[in-house]
C-alpha cells in the first residue's frame, strides 16, 4: 500500500480548522494525535443510535451494545498479538493502566523488593511505583543516564539483583523520541524470572507491536495519541499474571456474586473493569486500530522517520539551537531542542502566534530534565499526517521567532 499524506490529511477534520487566521500547523503529536474521521463516526454512530450498557442489559439493543463491545476487545487482542481476549483491559489510558498494574501487584512486593525504571521515563511511570515503594518498603531503582541507547541492556544486566520484582519501561521516548532496546530488555528480565512493562504511549504509530513477540509481561497505551478519542486505553497483561492480581476498583460488572456478608469477583478482564466503561471509546479505539493496521504502520514510520531526519540536520544547522538527541537504534517523531537564552515557554507561545503548535516544557518528564539540565525543551512530535511544507514553515517560522531573543 502507498501511503498518500495529501489523502490522508483529507481524514482528519480538524487539518481543516484555521488558526489565527491561518492553517494549522500540528506538531504536538506525542501529547494527543488528531482524531480520523473512523474514530469520530464510529463514536458518534454508537452515541446516536446505538446507546445501552454492556454486559447486563436482556434487551437486544444491550446485546449489541455488548457484541460491539466484545469484538472491539477481540481486535485489540488481534492488534496487539496477545494470545486470548482476557488479557486485553479497557483502561482511561496508559496512566490508569500503570497505575493499575502498581495497586493490584502491591501484595506481590514485600520490604527490600527492587523495582527498576529508565532515566527517560513519565511521570506516569515512576510515581505509580513510588506509591507502590511507600505502600510496601519496596525501593525504586533508575538505570544510569546514556546517549547510546545501546548500553542499557548491560546497565540492566548490571542493575538487576535477586531482589528485583518488576523492570519498568518506555518502548518511545515521548521527550527525545528514541526507542529502547525493549526485545533484549525483556528477554534478560525473563531470564532472571523478572516481571516487565512496557508504556507503549508513543510507539503504536511508529512500528507493528507484537506482545508475542516482545514477550513483555504488561503492555499500555492510550487511545488519544493513535487517532482515537480521549478516555480511552488498554493494558496488556499476561493471562497467568492477570490471573493472579487481585482487582484494582472494586463495584459494578466485575463481580460474580456479592453479598452483604462477601464478594467473589468475575473473571478476566471484566475484573479489572469495574463500573460502566467507555464503550464509544473503545468502538472508536478498535476503528482507529484498523486504520493504522490498513494503511500499514510500516507506511507511517517511513513518511515521518525522512521529515524527522530532514528536521534534524536543518536544526542542527540553526545557529543557536541546542539539539537533544540519543543514538538509537530507531526513534517516533519527537524532536527536543532549546535556543540558546530563549526559554522553551517563551519559544512555544511564539511559534503558536504564526499557527505553529509545539510543545515547551517538561514532557512530564522532570527527572529526565534534571539529567539533562535544562528546565525544558520545545518538543516537535510529528505525525503521519505532517508534511515538508509544514517542516518548512516550521523552520521559517523558528528563524523569525530567534530574531526575539
Ligand atoms: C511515554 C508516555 N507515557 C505515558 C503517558 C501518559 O499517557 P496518558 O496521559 O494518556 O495516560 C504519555 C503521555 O504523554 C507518554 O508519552
Amino acid at each position: 500500500v502507498s501511503f498518500e499524506v495529501a489523502e490522508f490529511r483529507k481524514k482528519f477534520p480538524q487539518l481543516q480548522v484555521q488558526l489565527q487566521g491561518q492553517s494549522l500547523v500540528y506538531f504536538d503529536n506525542g501529547a494527543s494525535t488528531l482524531k480520523h474521521q473512523d474514530a469520530i463516526a464510529r463514536v458518534h454512530q454508537y452515541d446516536r443510535f446505538e446507546v445501552s450498557n454492556v454486559h447486563r442489559g436482556a434487551h437486544s439493543l444491550s446485546r449489541k451494545g455488548t457484541e460491539s463491545f466484545e469484538s472491539a476487545r477481540s481486535q485489540v487482542r488481534e492488534f496487539l498479538g496477545a494470545k486470548d481476549d482476557q488479557e486485553i483491559i479497557f483502561t482511561r489510558g496508559t496512566t490508569e493502566s500503570i497505575n493499575l498494574v502498581a495497586h493490584s501487584m502491591s501484595s506481590m512486593f514485600q520490604a527490600g523488593d527492587e523495582i527498576v525504571l529508565s532515566p527517560f521515563e513519565h511521570h506516569s511511570n515512576i510515581v505509580p511505583w513510588q506509591e507502590l515503594c511507600r505502600r510496601t518498603g519496596s525501593v525504586l531503582k533508575v538505570l544510569p543516564y546514556s546517549k547510546n541507547i545501546s548500553e542499557y541492556v548491560t546497565s540492566l544486566e548490571k542493575t538487576l539483583s535477586p531482589k528485583t520484582r518488576l523492570v519498568s519501561f518506555l518502548h518511545f521516548s515521548n521527550s527525545l523520541g528514541h526507542r529502547m532496546p525493549v526485545e533484549k530488555m525483556v528477554q534478560i528480565c525473563k531470564s532472571q524470572g523478572v516481571m516487565t512493562l512496557i508504556d507503549g504511549a508513543q510507539a503504536l504509530l511508529t512500528e507493528k507491536v507484537r506482545v508475542s513477540d516482545l514477550g513483555c509481561d504488561f503492555y499500555c497505551f492510550s487511545g488519544h495519541k493513535v487517532f482515537a478519542p480521549y478516555g480511552i486505553g488498554i493494558l496488556y497483561g499476561r493471562h497467568e499474571i492477570l490471573q493472579t492480581l487481585p482487582p484494582y476498583q472494586t463495584g459494578g460488572s466485575m463481580i460474580d456474586r456479592v453479598t452483604f456478608a462477601e464478594t467473589s469477583y468475575a473473571d478476566l478482564p471484566q475484573k479489572f473493569e469495574a463500573g460502566t466503561p467507555n464503550i464509544s471509546g473503545a468502538l472508536g479505539l478498535a476503528a482507529a486500530l484498523k486504520v493504522i493496521e490498513t494503511d500499514g504502520v510500516e507506511n507511517y514510520h517511513k513518511h515521518v522517520h525522512h521529515l524527522r531526519q530532514e528536521l534534524i540536520t536543518a536544526l542542527q544547522e540553526f545557529p543557536g539551537c541546542e539539539l537533544y538527541l540519543c543514538e538509537a537504534e530507531d526513534y517516533c517523531g519527537v524532536v527536543s531542542f532549546n535556543l540558546k537564552g530563549a526559554h522553551p515557554s517563551d519559544v512555544g507561545t511564539l511559534l503558536d502566534k504564526y499557527g505553529v503548535a509545539v510543545r515547551a516544557g517538561h514532557h512530564c518528564t522532570q527527572p529526565l530534565m534534571d539529567t539533562l539540565q535544562v528546565p525544558g525543551t520545545v518538543r516537535v512530535s510529528l505525525a503521519p499526517y505532517n508534511t515538508q511544507d509544514e517542516i518548512n514553515y516550521f523552520l521559517n517560522t523558528l528563524s523569525k521567532v530567534k530574531e526575539f531573543f
